[in-house]
């Protein structure tokens, strides 16, 4: 028999606070390969912080966090806990790439530019590779013709495409997004869904934050709903959005739903 493949991302039980306030109470998600997992739930319920605790922006202060079966080294406990090893924790961000609501191109570089930076810097690949890479996944996300244009030319939608097409540069393992298509206008944040969902069906693995509830139902193999630090209730979509146990992600669904 050969083993299961471990899951991309496995976070078991992490808890994180900052100084007093506790904003993660003992979260463990899973996103196995080629899945959606979707977060949602109100604004300060720890969605962004788990995602940054997720790819090592952020540290944690108890669980673990293994990537592709792999455990992150910490050393020191609670709140003197960091990751143990650069190395590590370079390889497994640059294995999870973010895409963030506010884009976060650099300004002074072209798109191109954005895309190819990450892979030809921290990755060290051969610039021409890369730029055959950056240019075919351009064209992917439908802005082939914005190479040579710099982030202030482009619309939302269309600056949010070319964030995905860096991240997607990486070739990393999973993908993680952070309210992908909350900053744009509603025309503009389809553009973005439609490539969300082509990225969904070629099989990535991604976990999305999203406040797009019809985003979450149409994509995800997983939904979880965080409540003040904690998981109050998770699913197949079909359950969480069409039978929701719990009160609260009840109250959640009919506020979003006004
Ligand atoms: N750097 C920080 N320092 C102190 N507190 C923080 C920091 N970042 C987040 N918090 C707090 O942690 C809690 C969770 O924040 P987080 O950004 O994870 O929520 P969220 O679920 O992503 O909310 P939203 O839907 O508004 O994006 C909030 O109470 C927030 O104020
Ligand atoms: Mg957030």
């Amino acid at each position: 028999m050969t083993e299961p493949t471990p899951p991309v991302l496995d976070i078991r039980d992490l808890r994180k606070s900052y100084g007093d306030l506790e904003v993660l109470k003992g979260v463990s998600i899973s996103a196995p390969k080629g899945h959606v997992v979707s977060l949602i739930g109100s604004s300060g319920s720890g969605k962004s912080t788990l995602l940054r605790c997720a790819n090592l922006l952020e540290d944690s202060q108890q669980g673990e966090i293994l990537f592709e079966g792999e455990p992150v080294r910490w050393r020191g406990t609670g709140p003197a806990r960091h990751p143990a090893d650069r190395h590590q924790v370079i390889r497994i961000r640059t294995n999870l790439s973010m895409v963030f609501q506010q884009f976060n191109l650099w300004s002074h570089m072209t798109i191109l530019q954005n895309v190819m930076e990450a892979p030809v810097t921290v990755l060290g690949e051969d610039r021409h590779e890369v730029e055959g890479r950056a240019r075919s996944l351009l064209d992917k996300v439908g802005i082939g013709d914005k190479c040579d244009a710099f982030p202030a030319q482009l619309s939302g939608g269309q600056q949010q495409r070319a964030a995905i097409a860096r991240a997607l540069a990486m070739q990393p393992r999973a993908l993680l997004f952070d309210e992908p298509t909350s900053a744009l206008d509603p025309e503009l944040q389809q553009e973005v869904v439609r490539v969300i969902k082509v990225l969904a069906e070629e099989g990535r693995t991604m976990i999305l934050v999203t406040h797009d509830m019809r985003l979450a139902a149409d994509v995800s193999d997983h939904v979880v709903f965080l409540h003040q630090g904690l998981i109050e209730e998770q699913g197949p979509p079909q359950k969480v959005f069409g039978a929701p146990s719990s009160t609260r992600l009840q109250q959640f669904l009919s506020a979003t739903a006004a």
